[in-house]
C-alpha cells in the first residue's frame, strides 16, 4: 500500500496492490474503490495494462467518466430522477437531462472507501452511505472486495444492506483496452455477448422496453470484430449512432461475454450472477489526458457494466433493484484473462 495523493479536504488517499503467483497485478485505489491499473500478461510475456485511467488522485477527483470506478447506488439512469417506494415519492438530483445517473451529484465513485488489504490477492472496501444521501433512503453499508484469482481473474464481489427499505444496483465503470490502455480504439476488438435479448432506449438512454437482438447489430451471440457490428450498414438511429451503449439481458451461459484484442492476444472472459450487462464503448470520451501521456478518444475502450436493467424501479416486471431492511445485496462479477496465439488471417 501506498498514498496516492491527497484529497482537497485533506483526507489521505491510497493506492494498493494485489497480485497471485503468476504476475498478474491490480492497483485500486481506496478513493471510488477504482481500479488504477490492471496488468495482464500480453505477447512476449510482457505485461500489459488494459484500462484506461490516471497518474494522479486529482485527476480522478475532477473525472466525470467514472474510471475504473465502482457506481452507485443506483448505476446508470433513473428516468424522471424520481421513484415511488412504500407510498413515499423520493425525488434525486438531476445530473444527466430529466434522469439521475450513475446515483447522483456525488455517486460512489467520488466516496473515500475504508480500505483492508486482506492478503496478497485480496482487498477489501468499505463505504456506509448515510440514509438520504443524493436523495436515497436508508444507511447503506457496501463492501466490494477484489481479488486477483489463480486463473488469473480480477473478482469483483459487492454486498451491501440497509436499515430502511432503498434500492442498490452497484456496477463497476472499467475501461478495457486489450491492445494497452491508451494504444488505440477497440474497434478491432472482437466481442461476444450472450444475450438474446437488450433493452431498447429512448433518445435520453432511457429503456423503454425488451427487444430481441435477432437480425440487429445488438446481436452479438456470436464474436464480432466491434467495427463490423457497429457499421453503418445495420444501425439503429440515433443515440445509437454514437456507438453501442446499451444494456443486454443475459442468457445463462457462462461467460456472460468475451473480448479479444487481435494485435496482443489477451482475450478476456466476463463471468457474472447480475442479470444484464451495459455494453459502453467510451462514446463520449473526447480528448481525455490519461495515464502515461496517452490521450483518450471516443471508442478508445469498452465498459462491460454488469448490473440489474437500468430504470427497473419504474418497471415492476423486470428484475428489481429494491433493497429491503434486513436483507442483503450481493453481485459477482469477474474479467477473466488468457492470451490466445492469433494465427494470421485467423481473424
Ligand atoms: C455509461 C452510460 C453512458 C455514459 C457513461 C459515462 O454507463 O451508459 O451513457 O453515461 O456511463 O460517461
Amino acid at each position: 500500500m501506498r498514498v496516492f495523493g491527497r484529497l482537497a479536504d485533506g483526507r489521505i488517499v491510497n493506492l494498493y496492490t494485489i497480485q497471485n503467483e503468476s504476475g498478474m497485478r491490480a492497483e485500486i485505489t481506496d478513493f471510488g474503490a477504482r481500479i488504477v491499473r490492471l496488468f495482464v500478461t500480453g505477447r512476449n510475456e510482457s505485461q500489459t495494462d488494459v484500462i484506461l485511467g490516471f497518474e494522479t488522485l486529482g485527476e480522478y477527483a475532477a473525472d466525470t467518466s467514472y474510471q475504473g470506478a465502482v457506481v452507485g447506488r443506483v448505476c446508470n439512469r433513473i428516468s424522471g430522477a424520481n421513484f415511488e417506494l412504500n407510498g413515499a415519492t423520493y425525488r434525486l438530483a438531476k445530473n444527466e437531462n430529466d434522469s439521475t445517473l450513475h446515483g447522483g451529484n456525488v455517486g460512489f465513485d467520488k466516496r473515500l472507501f475504508e480500505a483492508e488489504q486482506i492478503s496478497d490477492s485480496i482487498v477489501s472496501m468499505c463505504y456506509v452511505s448515510p440514509d438520504g444521501e443524493e436523495g436515497f433512503p436508508g444507511k447503506l453499508e457496501l463492501r466490494v472486495t477484489y481479488t486477483v484469482t489463480d486463473e488469473n481473474g480480477l473478482r469483483i464481489d459487492y454486498q451491501a444492506q440497509t436499515d430502511k427499505d432503498t434500492l442498490c444496483n452497484i456496477t463497476n465503470h472499467a475501461y478495457f483496452n486489450l491492445s494497452g490502455a491508451g494504444s488505440q480504439s477497440v474497434m478491432d476488438h472482437m466481442i461476444s455477448i450472450d444475450a438474446d435479448h437488450y433493452n431498447s432506449v429512448n433518445d435520453e438512454y432511457i429503456p423503454t422496453d425488451v427487444a430481441s437482438v435477432e437480425g440487429t447489430v445488438m446481436d452479438l451471440r456470436l464474436p464480432k470484430a466491434v467495427c463490423e457490428a457497429f457499421s453503418d450498414a445495420g444501425l439503429p438511429k440515433s443515440p445509437l449512432v454514437l456507438g453501442y451503449d446499451h444494456n443486454f439481458i443475459l442468457n445463462s451461459g457462462s461467460p456472460a461475454a468475451t473480448v479479444l484484442s487481435p494485435r496482443t492476444g489477451i482475450e478476456m472472459h466476463v463471468f457474472t450472477d447480475s442479470p444484464s450487462m451495459q455494453l459502453y464503448m467510451g462514446n463520449h470520451l473526447d480528448n481525455l489526458p490519461g495515464k502515461n501521456g496517452a490521450v483518450y478518444g471516443k471508442h478508445s475502450a469498452l465498459c462491460l457494466e454488469a448490473q440489474i436493467h437500468p430504470d427497473s424501479i419504474h418497471h415492476p416486471e423486470w428484475p428489481s433493484c429494491i433493497l429491503r431492511a434486513g436483507s442483503v445485496f450481493t453481485a459477482s462479477t469477474e474479467y477473466r484473462f488468457s492470451r490466445k496465439q492469433i494465427l494470421k488471417g485467423e481473424l
